[in-house]
């Protein structure tokens, strides 16, 4: 297929194809593996370029992507995770009772989808309360497809002056925080360079609220759209686990992912991957392929079993699933309690949001 810019990738739309490529040891995901890249072929500001060339977790292989990966595990073990559940709770319950004051219908996902995975995820790096916003406007920007090159380079630029920014006050006034412990790494040997620390960072706060916002927009979306799969939870016959599964294959909160590369020629069916040509992961379409699915189109929570992709799979697997899940299930939990008249605003379909990278849409109008 054609990204924007014209760059063509191989998309990989089928379930089982993506799930045997996310694991291919011939798959790598450094740039520099890309033909395209080394060769200088990409066309000048290509949007997409700072997103697959910033250096991180998602951009190595091997050794690199361990020692990068192992800096931030323990931060998301399950047991992490469950310590942070009360915080999350309190949280959900701050951000419903401010809903319960608002006039008429409002933007769940601007005043409830969004705040909750922002603080928790800028809680966990100890970004400043007073920037979160400012972040969040540049990180959308940066998983845009429709910025402009100079609007995307920008971004980029301006995510990681602010993150610069609070590594220098983190070094000056440490705190109990993920950004104080990537210092020490940093600091106690060679094992992050400053461009991997900021560029952990970014990707730490880009994933971990971009895609939670969505999920939980896409959830809401889905539930009061099919009121008999709402039913199923409220009278206690599903778990909310179920509905945050199903959502995640039917609404894939990050609907592509790019991107990969081939280190060899790869067959695959008909058609041969070459060496150095490059991978898109197309979760979204993976999620409701037919051919792994039975009835692919139908949000049905009861689905069994529903081992679906949209997390990720093989090394690069979603390192804060956990949290994901947790979050998400916490905010469909208290919200449904909180507003049982909770219903979609009337008006216009809500339309898709403008991203390559992140499956949403831009507004969720509900009346409470
Ligand atoms: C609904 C929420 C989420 C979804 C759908 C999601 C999805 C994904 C997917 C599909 C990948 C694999 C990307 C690829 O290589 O193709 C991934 C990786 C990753 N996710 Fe998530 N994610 C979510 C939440 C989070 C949260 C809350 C965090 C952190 C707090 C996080 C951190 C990461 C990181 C660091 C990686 C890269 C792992 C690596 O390259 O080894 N994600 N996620």
């Amino acid at each position: 297929m054609e990204l924007p810019g014209g760059v063509v990738v191989w998309a990989i739309a089928r379930h089982d194809t993506l799930q045997e490529l996310l694991a291919d040891p011939r798959v790598g995901k450094n740039p520099q593996l890309w033909t395209a890249f080394t060769e200088g072929r990409l066309p000048e500001g290509w949007p997409l370029l700072n997103f697959v060339t910033v250096p991180g977790m998602i951009t190595v292989d091997g050794e690199d992507h361990r020692r990068l990966r192992g800096l931030v595990t323990q931060a998301f073990t399950p047991r992490r995770v469950a310590e942070l559940r009360p915080a999350v709770e309190s949280r959900t319950r701050a951000l419903l009772d401010d809903l319960a004051g608002l006039e008429g219908p409002f933007d769940l996902r601007e005043h409830f989808a969004y705040p909750l995975p922002m603080q928790v995820i800028g809680e966990l790096l100890g970004l400043p309360p007073k920037q979160q916003d400012e972040l969040h406007e540049l990180s959308d920007t940066l998983v845009s497809s429709s910025a402009t090159p100079a609007a995307a380079i920008a971004a980029q630029r301006g995510l990681q002056a602010l993150l610069a920014s609070v590594v220098e006050a983190k070094r000056a006034e440490p705190g109990d925080d993920l950004t104080t412990d990537l210092i020490a790494a940093r600091e106690s040997g060679d094992r992050l360079s400053e461009q991997e620390l900021v560029g952990t960072l970014l990707l730490m706060l880009v994933a971990g609220h971009e895609t939670t916002l969505n999920l939980i927009t896409n959830a809401v979306r889905a539930l009061l759209s099919h009121p008999e799969q709402l039913r199923l939870v409220l009278d206690g016959e599903q778990p909310w686990s179920a509905v945050v599964e199903e959502t995640l294959r039917y609404d894939s909160p990050v609907g592509q992912f790019p991107l990969r590369y081939a280190t060899e020629d790869i067959p695959v069916g008909d058609v041969v991957i070459r060496r150095g040509e490059a991978l898109l992961a197309s979760y979204a379409s993976a999620g409701r392929d037919a051919a792994h699915y039975p009835d692919a189109d139908r949000f049905d929570i009861t689905r069994q079993p529903n081992r679906h992709l949209s997390l990720g799979h093989g090394p690069h697997f979603c390192l804060g699933s956990g949290l994901a899940r947790m979050e998400a299930e916490t905010a469909l939990r208290y919200l449904f309690d909180r507003f049982p008249g909770i219903a979609l605003a009337e008006g216009p379909a809500p339309e898709p949001i403008g991203s390559f990278i992140s499956n949403s849409v831009r507004t969720l109008r509900v009346t409470v």
